[in-house]
């Protein structure tokens, strides 16, 4: 946990930010993977380890904002409970921890609610997302699931965004921390890779180094050589010299902050030509976005600078023909290119997509776009000093995709199909690095992480030869 004082002035300022009624955080539950006793991994609700720290399950907090007061609900353990998970600290004693000095039973909080109800007191809560917190909120609540979707409040979510959104120093040094992790899981990765090793087997050796460096994975892995396919969790293929593996994954500190780096690197010791120049078309994009970034830009104007990049890369091999700026204001772009350019990222690796992406990513700056490809941009609005966003730039064939396009004749005037079935089974290739915004700029988070054509070649040259 970070010092008592650190929770206590963030339960103040966000106290201070909403008017009047009570907040109620839920921690999270054990929940059960096949049965009661045999549970998913314990992980604690974001929020609540934000402005409580507890990394306990049954905890709620409620804060009276008319009173003033502060309560931790929960449960002592039992003697049965002991025997079977070992000692732990009283309710008090883990309050106190946090700054709390009332502790009640949890038992006793949904009359705390009622009564709340009953007094027409506004309970101020964040979207639940848990099955266990929907279904004790709805009963204490007296409120249909359904109805429950519309209770969140607003300007809680609004507080809470703009306090998670802007980091503090000791998060920024645990942030530090997550990529650094994370570049060992990459770099052992681009060691370990062996022509005719299966997916898994390098996913195994990622995985392990999470978990002894921390928390373990900050979400699933992805290890594939099947870049085209975004979100590939498939992982049995069996790896081929001349194939490219895409690498997306990181790891969680032990206080949970996320690392989200991704790689591109070939089975055999060298890119191919045609790799090289989808993998430099890449990087020159997200280097040219990183160098851009600073308070006061809208991220959505980065996302196009990165599609615009790209595709001006592609012209230069054929892919797409005239006007770049016009084929991403039209979407042509958005073929090779079809996800945004990144996201916040902190205690969660899409930092507080469980408030939703609109408060998070947008907010009264923008409306989010319905355009194919650029709708998928989690976080458009400006930056400000203390974001970490990812920068996460790709380029994918997608088969599917391109044939759909082409059967249509879509976007013909800016997309070469003939020059482009050179192209059909590339797979993909992404980059992505996790940048603070500074007062006047940007800092890349972590020690550097090799990236370049020539720094992942030396690195497979090596392995390979050796
Ligand atoms: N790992 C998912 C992402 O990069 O956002
Ligand atoms: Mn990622
Ligand atoms: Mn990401």
């Amino acid at each position: 946990m970070f010092p008592t004082e650190t929770y206590r002035q963030r339960r103040q300022v966000l106290m201070d930010a909403v008017s009047s009624g009570i907040i109620l955080l839920m921690g999270n539950e054990d929940s059960a993977m096949n049965y009661t006793d045999n549970v998913y991994p314990f992980r604690q609700d974001s929020s609540f380890l934000y402005y409580v720290g507890i990394d306990q399950p049954g905890l709620a907090v409620v804060m009276d904002l008319d009173s003033g007061r502060t309560i931790l609900f929960g449960t002592e353990l039992t003697i049965d409970d002991i025997v079977w998970t070992g000692p732990q600290p009283s309710l008090s004693d883990r309050a106190a921890r946090s700054g709390i000095t009332e502790t009640k039973s949890y038992q006793d909080l949904p009359a705390l609610l009622a009564e709340a109800n009953a007094g027409g007191r506004f309970v101020h809560i964040l979207p639940p997302y848990r099955p266990e917190n929907k279904v004790k909120l709805s009963a204490w609540l007296n409120v249909s699931f359904r109805q429950l979707s519309k209770m969140p409040s607003a300007s809680l979510i609004r507080a809470v965004v703009a306090q998670r959104s802007v980091k503090e120093p000791a998060e920024i040094r645990q942030m530090e921390h997550a990529v650094d992790i994370s570049g060992a899981m990459h770099v052992a990765a681009m060691e370990q890779a062996r022509p005719g090793m299966r997916e898994s087997q390098l996913v195994g050796i990622v995985q392990g180094i999470a978990v002894a460096g921390g928390k373990g994975t900050a979400y699933p892995v992805i290890m594939t050589t099947e870049g085209q396919v975004l979100h590939n969790h498939h992982h049995h293929r069996i790896l081929e010299s001349g194939q490219l593996v895409l690498g997306d994954f990181g790891g969680a500190t032990n206080m949970h902050y996320a690392g989200d780096i991704t790689r591109t690197f070939p089975v055999a010791p060298t890119f191919t030509t045609q790799q090289k120049e989808i993998y430099q078309a890449v990087l020159d994009a997200q280097m040219e976005v990183i160098e851009a970034i600073r308070p006061g830009v809208f991220n959505r104007d980065l996302h196009k600078m990165a599609a615009r990049s790209m595709a001006e890369s592609l012209k230069s091999l054929g892919i797409m023909t005239g006007d770049m700026e016009e084929a991403v204001e039209e979407g042509a772009a958005y073929l090779f290119f079809p996800h945004g350019l990144g996201h916040m990222i902190g205690l969660d690796v899409h930092d507080m997509e469980d408030l939703g992406e609109h408060y998070v990513g947008y907010g009264d700056e923008l409306t989010r776009s319905d355009q194919f490809g650029i709708k998928a941009l989690r976080l458009g609005r400006t930056l400000h000093p203390g974001f970490v966003i990812t920068v996460e730039p790709g380029l994918y064939f997608i088969p599917e995709l391109i044939d759909q396009w082409a059967a249509e004749g879509k976007h013909k005037d800016f997309i070469n199909y003939q020059a482009l079935a050179a192209y059909r089974d590339f797979s993909g290739v992404r980059i992505e690095d996790d940048i603070l915004v500074t007062d006047s700029g940007y800092r890349v988070l972590g020690r550097p992480i090799p990236k370049t054509v020539a720094e992942v070649e030396s690195i497979r040259q090596q392995v390979l030869t050796s």
